[in-house]
């Protein structure tokens, strides 16, 4: 009995050896230590043996049990520790290989202006308003002081998808629905972006859909020395420090007195050139004081309140300070013209 213990353990500890991986290991250690394995076996034989031998063959099967046990758990920790060497050598990275180059977005042009005007309204205190594209006549015209009928409404040609609902034109509704909710009380000082849609056939100057960013200010004594300071802030800092600006008067339903802002022509510095059409001067937007109607309709005195608006296209304005000269490049997503506005590339 003693002899097949012997051979047995001897028998045992060559397969761990020899075992290649965790499962043969695993099926080594149930065929020899478990319960039906041939350990067990040799034991069963205990009876025949006289009660000194017993405790002698028991210790000896205890001592064979130990010492395969123990060479499975050396090898089990082997052969795991094999296993991850292999995988890190597998997975091994060769940091010496030239990187792969990672292409990375970048900001519209159009996003870069807008973002870069709002930066400089609400350095001078504005909040930032939005307002639906799809609008309700009353907000895109009536409350604009443009009734139904009124010839002004032909300046800007709708889409208009009910009698009552239309794709705004402009974004000026959102300035009568930001007075609105301010239900008479002052003051108002907000910067609107966003997109418009008018009735018009693109072409190098025109979109059907385009962007608008409106302003307003309304609180006491506010006076046209005030639009005109804040024009002057917003086109130097815009355009460059040596630009003159000058207000033409206009027309507009909703500021009286109404104006044009134009800024001096770089490409001539003045002196006439063709992008200036000879003038000497470009124009860049619309503006006024808000006409009284616009502060009654929304709940406002406007005895006590008066305020200012403008309205611009960022399309025109990027157009003038980089140079583009058809609209539609901001719409046709060509990759060539997007990249020159790339900061990383
Ligand atoms: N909404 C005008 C347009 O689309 C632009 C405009 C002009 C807005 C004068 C104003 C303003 O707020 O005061 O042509």
């Amino acid at each position: 009995m003693q002899e097949r213990l012997k051979e047995l353990q001897a028998e045992a500890l060559a397969k761990v050896e020899q075992a290649s991986d965790l499962k043969e290991l695993n099926e080594i250690r149930v065929s020899y230590l478990g319960k039906k394995g041939p350990i067990t076996e040799v034991l069963k034989g205990m009876g025949k043996l006289s009660s000194e031998e017993r405790p002698l063959m028991g210790a000896l099967a205890n001592e064979v049990r130990d010492a395969i046990s123990s060479a499975i758990e050396r090898k089990h920790n082997s052969l795991e520790e094999a296993a991850i060497q292999q995988k890190l050598a597998s997975e091994s990275i060769d940091v010496t290989l030239p990187g792969r180059p990672v292409k990375t977005g970048n900001h519209h042009p159009l996003t870069r202006i807008v973002e870069e005007i709002e930066d400089l309204f609400i350095g001078m205190g504005y909040a930032v308003a939005e307002g639906p594209e799809v609008e309700k006549d009353y907000y895109n015209f009536e409350a604009l002081n443009l009734p139904k009928g009124h010839p002004a409404r032909d300046m800007q040609d709708s889409f208009y998808i009910t009698e009552e609902v239309l794709l705004r034109t402009h974004t000026s509704p959102v300035q009568a629905r930001t007075l609105e909710k301010h239900q008479g009380k002052g003051p108002v000082k907000i910067i609107c972006p966003g997109k418009v849609y008018r009735r018009d056939n693109d072409d190098a100057t025109h979109s059907h859909q385009f962007m608008q960013i409106e302003g307003l200010v309304v609180d006491e004594n506010i006076r046209m020395s005030d639009l005109k300071g804040t024009l002057e802030v917003f086109a130097k800092k815009m355009f460059g420090e040596d630009r003159e600006i000058r207000l033409r008067p206009s027309f507009f339903p909703f500021t009286e007195p109404s104006v044009e802002m134009d800024i001096t022509c770089k490409i001539c510095g003045g002196k006439g050139c063709s992008v200036c059409k000879g003038t000497g001067w470009i124009e860049i937007l619309g503006a006024g004081m808000v006409h009284p109607n616009v502060l009654e309709m929304a709940g406002f005195d406007s005895k006590k309140y008066t305020g200012f608006a403008f309205g611009m296209g960022p399309e025109r304005i990027a157009m003038l300070k980089y140079g583009i000269d058809d609209i539609r490049h901001f719409y046709t997503n060509d990759i060539r013209f997007l990249k020159q506005f790339s900061v990383t590339e």
